[in-house]
Order: structure tokens, then C-alpha cells, then sequence
């Protein structure tokens, strides 16, 4: 599950080699691309997302002023100066080459070791189709599982048709667990519920922002657990993240 940038690590690794295939592994992840909490963490997003952004000329000006900088530090402070600076690919050379891999039956329906890999590849047709078939006949079974092969249908049918209304649900759920942590007494001694500055130091936080889904006064307002509230509530960045229903 990808709680890093994956956009951003594509983009500085294609910087220094831009020929490089990135292969994600997404096997608890399968969800994600049917919520756009999500979505923009997942491998097939962000090779899209950078695939369109290569092509602006904003893009190509930033490059170009990167270039520029760049050539201003002296050869031997170049390194370091990388090292502080975010690193920005060519777009004339990069290829975006990804692949990823998901565990349907993790977290969407289907038969145990139902699973996919979604390609975003530039030189697939060119470069890799056959080999890749080759490989997959290597390791595959020659007698597949037909009822695995159905429920994969089925699992992305259901995610398709219902999968935001899903991820949506299960959030609130987790939001309501947490709720219910912070605020049980007898919980509260054992459990701590992490927030985002608990995991990520301030000086890796950027932006300066505070999390937005704060624990206080927000979850300490209701006395009970019970209500769910509302996933608008949490989109908006609002510091209250619970809503009284009705
Ligand atoms: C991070 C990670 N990658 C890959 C796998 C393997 O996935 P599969 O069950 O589809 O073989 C697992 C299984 O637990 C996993 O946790």
C-alpha cells in the first residue's frame, strides 16, 4: 500500500535513469483506484498523471529552468545540490514503463490467489508483448482455474459499479473505530490513536499543514460512539470531522 508519494518517487527516479520500469507491488491495494482518497497514490494513476504532464509545455519551461539552476552549481556541489533539490526528468527522454500488481481476493471480490497486473507501458507493444506472454505461459498453470478467472470478472464488476460507495463506507467504519477508541476509557489506556505528525516528523511535513483529520475537538465532541459521520466532512479538510447525521 503506497502511503508515500507515488508520483513524485516515479518522477526523481526517472530523472536519473529515464529508461527505468517500475514494477509496484499494490497487493493490498486493489481498491484504491475506486475512491479518489486514494487513487492518486496507485501506480496506474500516476503514470498517467505524469504521462500528461511530461507533454505541457509548463512542464517543459520548469525543466528547462532546472536545467538552468543546475548548470549554475559547480560540477563538484552538483551532487549535493541534487540531494536538496527535487529532481525534475526530462520529458523529451522519459519513458513511462509500469507495472503493478494486486491481490484481488485481498481486498476486492474474488477466489483466493485471484489476482491482476495493470500494465501502463510506452514500449509495450515494442519492447516487451511477446516476452511478457512468454513468461506469463512460463509461470502460469495450462490448466486455469475458470472459477478464479470468473470471480476476477465478477470483482471488478462490483468494485466498478460499487466500489466508491464501498471505500466510502469502509472509511467512515475506520473513522468510527477510531472515534470509539479515542473516547473509550477503558481503551484509552492501552490504545493511542496515531495521527498524521505522529508518523511523519515535522521537518519531513512540508507544507507546514496540520493533518486535517484531527483527533481534537472534532472526535472529542461526542460523548457516545454510534453516528457515523460524514465522509464530506473529511473531503472539505475540515478540522470537525464528525457531523451529526440529520
Ligand atoms: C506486500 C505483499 N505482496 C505480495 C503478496 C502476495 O500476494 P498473493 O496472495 O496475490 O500471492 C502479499 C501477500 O500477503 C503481500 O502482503
Amino acid at each position: 500500500m503506497a502511503w508515500y508519494n507515488v508520483r513524485r518517487v516515479m518522477e526523481e527516479c526517472l530523472a536519473i535513469k529515464p529508461d527505468l520500469v517500475f514494477l509496484w507491488d499494490e497487493a493490498w491495494f486493489a481498491f484504491a483506484s475506486f475512491n479518489p482518497i486514494y487513487r492518486t497514490r496507485t501506480a496506474m494513476f500516476s503514470a498517467a498523471s505524469l504521462t500528461r504532464r511530461f507533454k505541457r509545455t509548463k512542464y517543459r519551461k520548469k525543466y528547462e529552468a532546472y536545467q538552468q539552476q543546475l548548470a549554475q552549481v559547480a560540477a563538484n556541489e552538483q551532487s549535493a545540490w541534487m540531494l536538496e533539490n527535487k529532481l525534475i526528468p526530462n520529458p523529451d527522454v522519459a519513458r513511462i514503463r509500469t507495472y503493478t500488481t494486486q491481490s484481488t481476493h485481498k481486498t476486492l471480490t474474488s477466489l483466493r490467489q485471484g489476482s491482476m497486473i495493470h500494465i501502463f507501458d510506452q514500449d509495450f507493444r515494442r519492447k516487451v508483448e511477446s516476452t511478457f506472454n512468454e513468461a506469463y505461459m512460463t509461470h502460469t498453470s495450462t490448466s486455469p482455474n475458470y472459477q478464479i478467472l470468473a470471480s476476477l470478472d465478477i470483482g471488478r464488476r462490483q468494485a466498478e459499479l460499487e466500489g466508491y460507495e464501498m471505500v466510502n463506507k469502509q472509511l467512515a467504519l475506520s473513522m468510527t473505530l477510531r472515534q470509539s477508541a479515542y473516547q473509550s476509557d477503558r481503551l484509552k489506556k492501552y490504545f493511542d490513536v496515531l495521527v498524521n505528525k505522529d508518523l511523519v516528523p515535522a521537518e519531513f511535513r512540508e507544507s507546514g499543514v496540520e493533518p486535517t483529520l484531527t483527533l481534537t475537538p472534532g472526535l472529542a465532541k461526542w460523548k457516545k460512539p454510534g453516528p457515523m459521520m460524514s465522509l464530506s466532512s473529511i473531503q472539505a479538510g475540515s478540522p470537525y470531522i464528525l457531523v451529526k447525521p440529520g
